[in-house]
């Protein structure tokens, strides 16, 4: 018999089909048995009415078990009186494929932990499986706009030999006799890349961080989304490039699953209006002070309770939900961030805030090797050529163009554009410093 899938059974009124999915709930009466019976697109309601001794069905039914795989087959009946759809399937054969052991280990009140432990059992919910199906949209949008932008896609090295960019968030792996390193971000891979004459670099690729951060928005290995793009006239090129990327992954995730996301999280996705808005970090941080965050006037960046604020504030003056911030001091960005030539203390470099939180940063990087070497010794790095940086700032000796980029965290996206509480709900398998099973 061939599979019919539960949301193409309005067509087949009146036909004989075959089911396959798991048993969602079970009504058992003496006279009439309800199965309700769930696939990936939805659930339909399989009705047994009992007859006597003979009734080999109904003893079948009545050792049943929920979210036991089955097979059903019989024939699909209007019903207006039930609720699912207002059919239902009266069963000729139910195969029990494979029977779940009785006494589920989760249920709708079971705490977060115990969830991830048995994940594949949360994640047969359909509101947990929404995010990855959202999650494919947004991917398939954001390599869409980087093709038509003339993005080559890349796939560059996890395992490092030194561990350059930060050295204090990084992840050590024994490699044969020496040690590796997991690559915190393919930052100088993609500037390599420039540097080799790919004109603009794509990728999506997994994120190592060894933070031991218990927080809302972080995990120690992560989807990123980089982009590199080589002669550019500013950072401007950059921020535009990404808004309009969103902009994009917006209309789609809206078009194709705006109403289940509604339906399932509460939540409207707004397709933003371009160009987002734009805050120098001086600005950003005059807006703050005003609305009391930070009254001593020490910090140089933004904390999450910044961002969270700034973001309010903006959505309350634009109506909207995105906000670029620029212009972050020297202090607080990496060495390889562009010097604003109006003013060397500050970056040519930006923050992406979504709903007050951070998904990307970006900048222009700074391409003339000596400025590089200068900017790197700055920070207290060592820049000799033998040092750990050395084949990172050789890219920079022959011939290497203008560039920037950024980098955009997945997870991040996805968990605001459902409005799920935690980023442990928009990957498929949380990592975290606490969490390395299942
Ligand atoms: O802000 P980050 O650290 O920037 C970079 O990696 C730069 N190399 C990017 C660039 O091109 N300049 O990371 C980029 C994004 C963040 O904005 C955030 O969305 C996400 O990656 N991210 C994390 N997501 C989950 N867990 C973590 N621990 C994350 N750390 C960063
Ligand atoms: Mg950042």
């Amino acid at each position: 018999m061939v599979r019919v899938l539960v949301g193409e059974l309005p067509s087949a009124i009146g036909r004989t089909v075959t089911v396959k999915g798991w048993v969602n709930t079970l009504r058992l009466q003496s006279k009439v048995q309800f199965v309700v019976v769930r696939d990936h697109t939805g659930a339909v309601q399989v009705t047994h009415r009992r007859g006597g001794e003979q009734d080999a069905l109904g003893e079948l039914l009545r050792g049943l078990t929920v979210e036991s795989a089955v097979v059903v087959t019989g024939r699909v009946v209007a019903n207006p009186v039930v609720k699912l759809g207002g059919l239902e399937i009266v069963p000729e054969r139910v195969e029990v494929v494979s029977a779940a052991e009785p006494g589920l280990p989760i249920g709708p009140e079971t705490g977060a932990e115990q969830r991830l432990n048995w994940r594949f059992l949360d994640v047969r919910r359909p509101e947990r499986r929404l995010v990855f199906e959202v999650q494919t949209t947004v991917e398939r949008a954001m390599r869409e706009v980087a093709a038509e932008q003339g993005c080559t896609e890349l796939h560059t090295p996890k395992l490092m030999g030194t561990a350059s960019e930060s050295g204090a968030e990084v992840f050590e792996v024994g490699y044969f006799d020496r040690k590796a390193y997991l690559a915190q971000s393919p930052q100088f891979y993609k500037q390599m890349a420039i540097a080799g004459g790919i004109d603009r670099v794509f990728e999506i690729g997994p994120v190592f961080r060894a933070e031991p951060s218990f927080t809302s928005r972080h995990s120690t290995e992560f989807t990123g989304m980089d982009v590199e793009l080589a002669w550019i006239d500013g950072v401007e090129d950059v921020m535009s490039f990404e808004e309009r990327m969103l902009r994009r992954v917006l209309e789609q995730v809206a078009e194709r699953h705006g109403e289940e996301i509604r339906q399932h999280w509460g939540v409207e996705v707004v397709v933003p209006e371009l160009p987002f808005p734009r805050l120098t970090m001086a600005e950003a941080v005059e807006k703050l002070r005003g609305a009391g965050w930070d009254a001593e006037g020490v910090r140089e960046d933004l904390d999450p309770e910044g961002e969270r604020l700034l973001g309010a504030l903006v959505a309350q003056e634009t109506g909207h939900e995105f906000v670029f911030v620029t212009g972050f001091p020297a202090s607080v960005r990496p060495f390889y961030h562009l010097r604003s030539a109006a003013d060397p203390t500050v970056t040519d470099s930006f923050d992406l805030l979504w709903k007050g939180v951070e998904i990307t940063t970006g900048a222009q990087r700074e391409h003339r090797h000596g400025q590089l070497v200068a900017q790197a010794r700055e920070k207290g790095m060592d820049a000799r050529p033998e040092g750990p940086l050395g084949r990172y700032l050789d890219c920079f000796r022959y011939g290497m163009p203008p560039h920037g980029g950024f980098g955009l965290g997945l997870a991040r996206v996805l968990m605001l554009a459902l409005g799920l509480p935690s980023i442990r709900d928009a990957v498929f398998l949380f990592r975290g410093p606490n969490r390395l099973e299942p």
